[in-house]
Parts: C-alpha cells; structure tokens; sequence
C-alpha cells in the first residue's frame, strides 16, 4: 500500500493537443497532485451515472448476439475486448468506438511510441467526444483503462471456469516514482489496485464480466493447449477458442 500510494512517474505535459500524449497527460492515470484529484473526480462522476446491472445485461444480450451466429468463437478478439467497451461506450453516450479504443489502448502507456494508426484512432474519439478537452479525455480514459484489463478478466474467468484452473489476476504490476526513481510495483493480491488510484471502474469490470460469462455458460475450449498474451504486465488468453458443448476432457 506504501509504494502505490506514491505518485506515479510524471508525462510530458508540452505535448501536442490531441495526440496520445496529449491524452496521457490529461487523464487522472498519469497525473499526480491536484490534477489527479481533479481528473480522478470527473471519472468517477462519469461511472457514477453508469448502472453496474445494466452493464451486465447489455454484455449478456451482445455475447448472445455473436455467439448465436458461429459455431466457434474466437472469445479474445470477438467477444472479451469489443463487448466491454462496446457496451461501457453506449452506456457513456457514445457510439460503438471499441476498435479505435483498442488502437488507442495500444499505444496508452509511456514506454510505447503511438504510431499513425493509435493517433488517427483517438482524433476520431476526440472528434465523437466532442473536442479535445480534459472531461473528453476522461471518458476516452476510461474506455481505454477497460479495454484490456476487462478483456483480461473475461478471458481469465473463463479459462477458469472451463478448466477448473485458478484465475490469475489480469494486470500484475504498475510504476511508481519513490525516492526519485521509477520502480514497479506489483499489484499481486490487489488485482484492481489499491489507496487513492485504485480503479475506480471495479463494479463495472465485474458486472461486464459476469454478463459476458453468463452468455458462454454451456461453451467448451475446442483446444487443450491455451497461448498466453506475452507482455510483461497482462496476463490473460491471447486466443480462447470455445464451442457449444462438454468441456474438453483434457481439463478435467
Ligand atoms: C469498466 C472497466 C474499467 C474501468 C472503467 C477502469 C478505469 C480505471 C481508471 C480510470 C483508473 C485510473 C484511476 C486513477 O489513476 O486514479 C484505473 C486504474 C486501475 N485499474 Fe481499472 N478500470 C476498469 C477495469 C479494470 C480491470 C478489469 C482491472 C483488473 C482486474 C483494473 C485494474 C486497475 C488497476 C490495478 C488500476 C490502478 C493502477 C495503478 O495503481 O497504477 N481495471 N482503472
């Protein structure tokens, strides 16, 4: 609790407006002091006006929605990364901006170079939220903060539930500045965080989450071995492949 009650490594602010760097320095994620305060405030308003069970129903009817039309679905790519946004997006105002969300989350954080692909995606989420602003870059924030840690705990619940393996929490780690250096921080046994940057969208993962794992209950893993994501802080499927019926006999 300590170290993640420390600030986190500050971003550039001279930074051009409306780039992904403009959106790193503008969201409460990279902020410290009283621009956290202040950004933090406006996503925690912006979830307060999102009910959790709505949430979960919406999640429900689109996971039925693209089930109901294959016979094996690819959970990673079609359900766990566009149902959450897709639906936390709708339930924000906003049309279904889950592929530009996805680009944009890509290239979030300060050690990635965006590339022309993330910077054209967020001008058109700028441009759907309606200017470069910081309440703009809030609720942009937010769906980039769900993209992949949601995706990650769908595709770990489910895994889970198929094998009877434990879930493993989907984001391992995050960065904080102590005494002048930047250190990671592991986030084992707090998978949403902890003291005054704890994720303020827990409730909305999980309802997401549960409506989404409702809609596959009766689905089995069509493959024995599972290929996780290789990246350093994530871990979570990389493809899930699941079809109607008994789970696959290797897992029991
Ligand atoms: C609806 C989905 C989600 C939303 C809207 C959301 C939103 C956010 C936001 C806005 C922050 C920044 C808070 C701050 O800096 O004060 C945050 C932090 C965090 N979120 Fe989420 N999140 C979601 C899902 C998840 C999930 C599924 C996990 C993992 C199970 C997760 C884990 C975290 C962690 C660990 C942090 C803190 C990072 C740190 O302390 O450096 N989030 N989230």
């Amino acid at each position: 609790m300590t170290s993640l009650s420390a600030p986190v490594p500050p971003v550039p602010a001279d930074v051009p407006l409306g780039s992904v760097a403009w959106l790193r320095a503008s969201v409460a994620r990279f902020s410290n002091g009283p621009d956290h305060v202040r950004r933090r405030a406006l996503a925690v308003d912006l979830l307060a006006s999102v009910d959790a069970d709505s949430l979960q129903r919406n999640a429900f009817t689109r996971t039925r929605r693209i089930v109901a039309e294959l016979d094996v679905v690819e959970v990673m790519a079609r359900i766990a990364r566009p149902v959450p946004v897709g639906v936390l997006a709708e339930a924000l105002g906003l049309p279904d901006v889950s592929a530009d969300v996805a680009a944009v989350a890509a290239a979030y954080h300060p050690h990635v170079s965006p590339g022309a692909a993330a910077e054209a995606a967020l001008t058109r989420l700028i441009a759907v939220c309606g200017g470069p602003t910081e309440l703009a870059a809030a609720r942009i924030g937010l769906l980039v903060q769900a993209c992949d840690a949601t995706a990650g705990l769908v595709g770990n619940r489910l895994f889970a539930s198929l094998t009877g393996k434990p879930a493993g929490q989907p984001v391992l780690a995050t960065r904080r500045r102590v005494d002048g250096s930047d250190v990671t921080v592991s986030l084992a046994g707090t998978p949403f965080g902890a003291g005054p940057r704890a994720c303020p969208g827990s409730r909305h993962a999980l309802a997401l989450a549960a409506g989404v794992l409702e809609a596959l209950r009766g689905f089995r893993l069509t493959e024995t071995e599972i290929s996780w994501l290789s990246a350093p802080n994530l871990r979570m499927p990389a493809v899930l492949r699941v079809t109607r019926g008994e789970t696959a006999g290797g897992f029991c």
